[in-house]
């Protein structure tokens, strides 16, 4: 058993005074730090907090690594691609220190809680001098405080290698530099329990367990104070929220609470498993003022045996259920998946199953993967005898599907008025804009950047495979 740790308003206090330790070595000059992401939202979220750190040390960011006097690579384990791109990109880095000595080199996220890959880390990429874990964002201060120390040491290149497998910590009230005015991560739960047999997730991100309702919806309404217009709660599974907590309150029930803060602004949330998305969530989200009518719901694979021994806990048939009611609570629903082609095992006929409920169901985009072993999972120590050539030619055919579908989807939109939210600006004209529908749908769309932060009219006027152009009406 775990045992949930919340971090003490003492221990919040002693990491804005190594910030300040920090301050004080670095006053001398400026100094600008880098924060390079990888991986998913939870990723993207950690490294708002390593900013808001940087910040409170003195750093001014950039996105420059030629300027740069610090880079924290902020890694993901979940596929070998990821991490060998990772680890390339970490070994180019010896470039940069071999003419800036005094570069500090921070690795983090998800790649340095797997021991093998901590150790390859110190042994072969001698350029890095602070590895930390996801656990560790907390106290990043501390970590890089103590780093600075052993590198000032006569006679040393003292790195500190840390990751420590503190698995159950809740931290409140982090600093944190958003990336976006407009659009904010708002992590609810951290961890996963659910030991999909090819997932390395749950041994890398340690057990579920859930920030208290009151502090996600005191984040949520500074959000909509502040401005922030499309708000995406984040976890592994959201649909496990709450476990674990005296507070009785269920996913659902959380997002109701939510959707009561008043204001113009859209909710969304990543990723909810099918096993438990439950009627109740669907009714909450149909009902709901604010409520985005979008579901991630990940399928991985079309056919029973194959999820059997992913360890997914649903077939094909309760899955198409879960579809239709969603779909009966809210018709309008946008449903987006991932799928792993390739698992160990998996025929011909499996993979039909696959391509025939992707047929069926219609998804508006899908996230398609080749299977990767992961050292340390089950599914790395099953046999594997289709060969990846075999491999990519299911992959192609799937990825024709899913192209076509939505291409269609998208196509369907041609002529329609839709709302929409302007996120950004691409510089790209005529369409300098980007927004999004409710559902998520990225519209490209012409206009002033004025209009960023805005709920606007858009007549839908093209679309391609991935994304919808439009115009102000
Ligand atoms: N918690 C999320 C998924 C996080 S990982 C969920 O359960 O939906 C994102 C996606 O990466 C997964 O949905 C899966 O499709 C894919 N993935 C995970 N492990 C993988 C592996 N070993 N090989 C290939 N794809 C993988
Ligand atoms: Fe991985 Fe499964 Fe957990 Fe998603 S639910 S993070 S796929 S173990
Ligand atoms: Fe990758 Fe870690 Fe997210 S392994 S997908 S960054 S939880």
């Amino acid at each position: 058993m775990y045992e949930r740790r919340e971090i003490t308003t003492q221990e919040r206090i002693q990491q804005q005074q190594y910030c300040e330790q920090i301050k004080s070595r670095i006053a001398h000059r400026t100094h600008y730090a880098l924060v390079d992401t990888y991986g998913c939202q939870q990723n993207e979220s950690d490294s708002e907090i390593l900013r808001g750190w940087l910040v409170r040390c003195g750093y001014e960011l950039t996105d420059d690594a030629d300027k740069a006097d610090l880079v924290a690579v902020n890694t993901c384990a979940v596929r070998e691609h990821a991490e060998k791109r990772v680890l390339g990109n970490v070994g180019a880095l010896a470039h940069k220190k071999a003419k800036n000595p005094d570069l500090i080199v921070c690795v983090g996220g998800c790649m340095t809680q797997q021991q093998t890959m901590r150790e390859k880390i110190k042994n072969s990429y001698r350029v890095v001098d602070l590895v930390f874990g996801p656990h560790e964002v907390w106290q990043f201060p501390e970590l890089l405080c103590k780093t600075m120390e052993r590198r000032g040491r006569r006679g040393g290149h003292g790195r500190l290698i840390a990751a420590e497998p503190s698995e159950g910590v809740v931290a409140e009230a982090l600093p944190r530099q958003r990336d976006s005015s407009v659009k904010a991560w708002l992590s609810i739960m951290n961890g996963c329990d659910n030991f999909c047999s090819y997932c390395i997730v749950p041994y890398v991100r340690g057990r579920e367990r859930s920030r208290r309702p009151a502090d996600v919806i005191a984040e949520a309404r500074d959000l909509v104070a502040r401005g922030y217009k499309d708000i995406t709660l984040l976890g592994q599974n959201v649909n496990s929220y709450g476990k674990g907590l005296d507070e009785g309150v269920d996913f659902p029930d959380l997002l109701a609470a939510l959707d009561k803060i008043p204001g113009d602004y859209v909710l969304r949330f990543m990723t909810s498993h099918p096993k438990d998305a439950t009627d109740k969530l669907f009714r909450v989200m149909g009902e709901s003022e604010h409520c985005a009518h979008h579901i991630h719901l990940p399928l991985q694979s079309g056919s029973d045996r194959i999820l059997r021994e992913m360890n997914r806990h649903y077939d094909r048939a309760k899955y198409l259920e879960k579809v239709a009611a969603a779909r009966r609570y809210m018709p309008d629903l946008v449903l987006t998946t991932d799928i792993i082609v390739g698992f160990p095992g998996e025929t011909e006929e499996d993979f039909r199953d696959t391509l025939s409920l992707v047929e069926e169901v219609r998804y508006d985009a899908m996230f398609t993967f080749i299977f990767s072993p992961r050292t340390g999972t089950p599914a790395a120590r099953m046999p594997d005898p289709v060969t990846r050539a075999e491999k990519q030619v299911w992959f192609d055919r799937l990825l024709d599907a899913a192209n076509r579908i939505s291409g269609e989807k998208h196509a369907a939109y041609v002529g329609q008025t839709v709302r929409v939210l302007v996120d950004s600006q691409t510089g790209q004209a005529p369409y300098g804009l980007s927004s999004r529908t409710k559902g998520g749908r990225l519209v490209h769309l012409a206009g002033d950047k004025s209009l960023v932060g805005q709920f606007v009219q858009a007549k839908i006027t093209d679309s391609t495979t991935w994304a919808l152009y439009g115009e102000l009406v």
